[in-house]
């Protein structure tokens, strides 16, 4: 049994390195091969991580790069098709919700090849996000579906999706947090080698943007960034910036407005050092998705600066507050965690470290039920 599993953006990275381990723990039988479309490519984004996470080196690197997400997409698309004739895998395993998942879950659906999806079923129910695009077509697309929370079903049953292809199985991204969690780089260790010793002895907050609708716009965008000026005066502030974002700050000329002795702005982190980071601060603001899950398994407070989430459990059972772009809110929900009368969560169900593993055991059977 030969499965193709494809990585394409950072936060598929971390989600794959277990999947790729339990499948190798099947023994033999079991061929999972790795595909990088290369839709991120920097090596700040990406070879660190590979490296970090102990990631087999990719089978096939499409190397598609950037472009808009037609190009992307279509080019990612283009690539795959000879690399899916020549590995002729039994199915093709995807996971999250970039353009490279969708991309190549409708390349694999269209020559009859079956589709997994990991992390399936999240929904924003937000049009306007182009990940919320790519979730709900490539669970359409997939033919077995596994969910990291209970919210997951309850969407594809609505959409019509069968509830024998759906598996709760946990979340394959805490698996690999837990497992590198003694590695974890301290932030002191991190603001020390970026020449600020000292920076983070009295606590400090952590903060990452790289959203279209933040970082686009320039009135959005500068005032999230004067928003975070004003954290930084009751908490310092550390800010690894996403590369997108660096590019939209850079352009909009709000470099300067960041220039203070309350703010740390870093390169984008390894893996290793992005969990260190997030494991002490007092608060983390983001509008990430997987930052919302990690924060919520280490029970550090997440602040998140969107009008949404489609990872619900991490407000119900977590450590998460949707606080959305108003600096008032954002300020309020800061307030009250830095007085600690933040959110003390709990661990959701089955984020125990061993979803990779129900995720292989229960491919290996399904595949070998079809013959
Ligand atoms: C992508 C994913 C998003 C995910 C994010 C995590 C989609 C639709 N979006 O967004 O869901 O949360 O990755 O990082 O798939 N760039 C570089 N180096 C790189 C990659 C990108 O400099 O290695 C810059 C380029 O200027 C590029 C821009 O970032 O144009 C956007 O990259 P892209 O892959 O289109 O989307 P992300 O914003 O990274």
């Amino acid at each position: 049994l030969r499965i193709l599993c494809v990585v394409g953006a950072r936060p598929n990275f971390m989600k794959m390195a277990p999947i790729m381990q339990a499948f190798a723990a099947l023994g033999p039988r079991v061929e999972a091969q790795l595909v990088h479309t290369g839709q991120h490519y920097d090596v700040a984004m990406n070879h660190q991580y590979f490296q970090a996470l102990g990631i087999p080196d990719p089978d096939v690197n499409l190397e598609v790069g950037s472009g808009s997400h037609a190009q992307q997409t279509a080019e990612v698309m283009r690539r795959f098709e000879p690399a899916l004739d020549d590995l002729a895998p039994s199915a093709v395993l995807v996971v999250g919700d970039v353009n490279s998942t969708i991309a190549c879950a409708l390349v694999a659906a269209k020559k009859g090849v079956p589709v997994i999806h990991v992390e399936a079923g999240l929904r924003s129910f937000d049009r306007a996000m182009p990940e919320e695009i790519n979730r709900v077509l490539t669970d359409q697309l997939s033919d077995l579906l596994f969910t990291t929370e209970e919210s997951g079903r309850a969407n594809l049953l609505k959409e019509g999706i069968a509830d024998e292809r759906i598996h709760f199985v946990g979340n394959v991204m805490i698996d690999t947090l837990r497992l590198n969690l003694p590695r974890a780089v301290p932030a002191a260790r991190i603001a020390a080698d970026a020449g600020r010793r000292g920076f983070t002895d009295g606590g400090y907050s952590v903060l990452t943007l790289h959203r279209p609708s933040n970082v686009d716009d320039p009135a959005v965008l500068r005032r999230l960034l004067e928003t975070a000026v004003r954290i930084s005066e009751r908490v310092p502030l550390i800010f690894p910036v996403h590369p997108r974002t660096r590019a939209t700050i850079e352009r909009f000329g709000l470099l300067p407005l960041l220039d203070r002795p309350t703010i740390l702005l870093l390169p984008p982190m390894g893996y290793l050092e992005m969990l260190g980071l997030m494991k002490d601060a007092r608060a983390v603001l983001t509008d990430s998705g997987g930052i919302q899950e990690e924060t919520t398994a280490l029970g550090t407070p997440c602040i998140t600066l969107r009008e949404n989430t489609e990872r619900p459990i991490t407000v119900d059972e977590g450590t998460n507050t949707i606080a959305g772009s108003d600096p008032a809110t954002i300020l309020a929900v800061l307030g009250d965690v830095l007085a600690g009368r933040g959110k003390a969560g709990r661990v959701p169900h089955f984020w125990d470290g061993r979803a990779a593993e129900r995720i292989a055991a229960i491919v290996r059977d399904w595949l070998e039920r079809r013959g």
